[in-house]
C-alpha cells in the first residue's frame, strides 16, 4: 500500500544535508523505497527486518527503541520522521529532536490526519517557538518542517517516561516489566492468558517434556516466562527492539531459563524446537510483503522437530486452520473461549 506521509519526506531524505538522522519504524515498511543511501544519513530503526533489509541496500543503520544518547546535544542538522502508532513514541522523538538538532537544525515530520498529525504538529511548533511551515499533499496528509530556534523554553511533551521500562501487570508467579512501544505493553493479553491457563492441553499431547521451547513473537516475554522452568530452556524471540528490551530486562529479573533473540520471524535462529509457542500478529504497517499469518506459520514449520508440537492462539475470526493447513498435516482447534482459540499444528510438512 502507498504510504502518502511517507512521499512528503522522501524528497527531504533524499537530499537531506549535514548528519541527518532517519527514525524508522514499522510504518517504513515500504516495499519499495527506491532512494540511493546517503553517506550523511544514519536510520535509527526499532524493526530488525526493517534494519537487515536497509543495511543490505547500504544504508547505515543503528537497532534501537529511538534511544538517541549516543548523540550529542545540538549534534544533529537533519532530523527526518514519519509519525509511528503509539504517542508517546511521537512525543518522545520530538523532545529529542529539541535535543539534538543544533540551532537553525530541521526536523521534517509527516503523518496521516487519523493518526493525530495536526494535533502533533500543534504541539511541535509550540516546543520550536512557532518555528514551523506546513506542507500536504491532500487534506489527509501534512508534513512539518520546523527549525530549531536558539532557546527552547517551553516543558517536554508528556512521553509517558518512554525510555524506562515499569512494572506493568503481575499476576501469582510474576510481575511483568515493559513500556509502550510494545504489543500490549500494559497488561497481559487476554488470548496469551488464554493460552497459558490451557497449556496443559498442548503439553499431554507430547511423548516426553519439552525441555527447550521456542516463543515466536515474544512481545515482553508473557508466554515465554510461563513456560520456562528449570527443565526447560525457552529461546524468545521478536523483531521489535522494545519488546526485546522489555523481555531481556524480564529474564534477568526473573531469572529465566532462556535467551532473547532478535530475528525477523526467526530467521537465522537455525536449531528446531520440540514444542512453539505463539500468539502471532496481524498487521504489519503499510507492508504488503505478504501475509503476517502465513509467515508465521512458515516459520512453525520450518523451527518445528517433526513429532513437535505448536501451540497457537488467535481472535477467533482469523482463519488459522485453513491457512496452517498449507504448512502442517495436523491442524487441531483444541478449545476456544468466546474470543480466542487455541489451535494445535504439528506434522510439519517437508
Ligand atoms: C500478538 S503479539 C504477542 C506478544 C507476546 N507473545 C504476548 O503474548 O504478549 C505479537 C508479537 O509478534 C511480534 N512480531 C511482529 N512481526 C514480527 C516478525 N516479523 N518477526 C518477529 N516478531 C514479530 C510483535 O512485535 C509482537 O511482539
Amino acid at each position: 500500500m502507498k504510504d502518502f506521509a511517507f512521499d512528503l519526506l522522501r524528497p527531504e531524505l533524499a537530499q537531506a544535508t549535514g548528519t541527518t538522522l532517519w527514525i524508522a519504524d514499522e510504518n517504513a515498511l515500504q516495499p519499495e523505497l527506491a532512494i540511493t543511501p546517503r553517506n550523511n544519513v544514519t536510520v535509527i530503526s526499532n524493526r530488525i527486518d526493517l534494519t537487515d533489509s536497509l543495511t543490505e541496500q547500504g544504508w547505515q543503520c543503528r537497532f534501537s527503541d529511538f534511544n538517541f544518547s549516543e548523540y550529542a546535544d545540538g549534534s544533529i542538522d537533519t532530523l527526518i520522521y514519519r509519525v509511528s502508532k503509539e504517542k508517546p513514541i511521537v512525543h518522545h522523538v520530538i523532545n529529542q529532536a529539541i535535543r539534538l538538532l543544533r540551532p537553525d537544525g530541521k526536523l521534517f515530520i509527516a503523518g496521516l490526519k487519523n493518526e493525530g498529525i495536526k494535533t502533533y504538529l500543534d504541539k511541535a511548533k509550540k516546543r520550536f517557538a512557532g518555528n514551523m511551515q506546513t506542507e500536504k499533499s491532500d487534506k489527509n496528509t501534512w508534513m512539518g518542517i520546523l527549525t530549531r530556534p536558539d532557546a527552547c523554553d517551553t516543558d517536554s511533551l508528556d512521553d509517558q517516561d518512554y525510555p524506562v521500562l515499569r512494572d506493568v501487570a503481575s499476576d501469582e508467579t510474576y510481575h511483568y516489566y515493559s513500556k509502550p512501544g510494545v504489543f500490549g505493553w500494559n497488561k497481559i493479553d487476554k488470548g496469551s492468558e488464554y493460552l497459558i491457563e490451557q497449556l496443559g492441553r498442548f503439553t499431554e499431547r507430547l511423548k516426553q517434556p519439552a525441555t527447550r521451547i521456542l516463543d515466536l513473537g515474544c512481545g515482553y516475554g508473557y508466554l515465554a516466562m510461563n513456560c520456562a522452568s528449570d527443565d526447560c530452556f525457552v529461546t524468545a524471540t521478536d523483531n521489535n527492539a522494545t519488546a526485546l528490551q522489555a523481555c531481556q530486562e524480564n529474564f534477568s529479573r526473573h531469572k529465566i531459563n532462556g535467551e532473547v533473540i532478535p530475528a525477523n520471524c526467526a530467521e537465522g535462529i537455525d536449531s528446531r524446537y520440540p514444542m512453539i509457542i505463539c500468539n502471532p500478529p496481524f498487521h504489519q504497517g503499510f507492508s504488503v510483503t505478504g501475509d503476517l499469518t502465513d509467515i508465521f506459520l512458515r516459520a512453525t514449520r520450518r523451527r518445528l522437530e517433526n513429532d513437535g508440537i505448536a501451540a497457537f492462539v488467535t481472535n477467533l475470526h482469523i482463519p488459522l486452520e485453513r491457512k496452517a493447513s498449507a504448512h502442517f498435516n495436523r491442524v487441531e482447534t483444541l478449545a476456544d473461549n468466546g474470543s480466542f482459540k487455541l489451535v494445535l499444528l504439528a506434522k510439519p510438512k517437508r
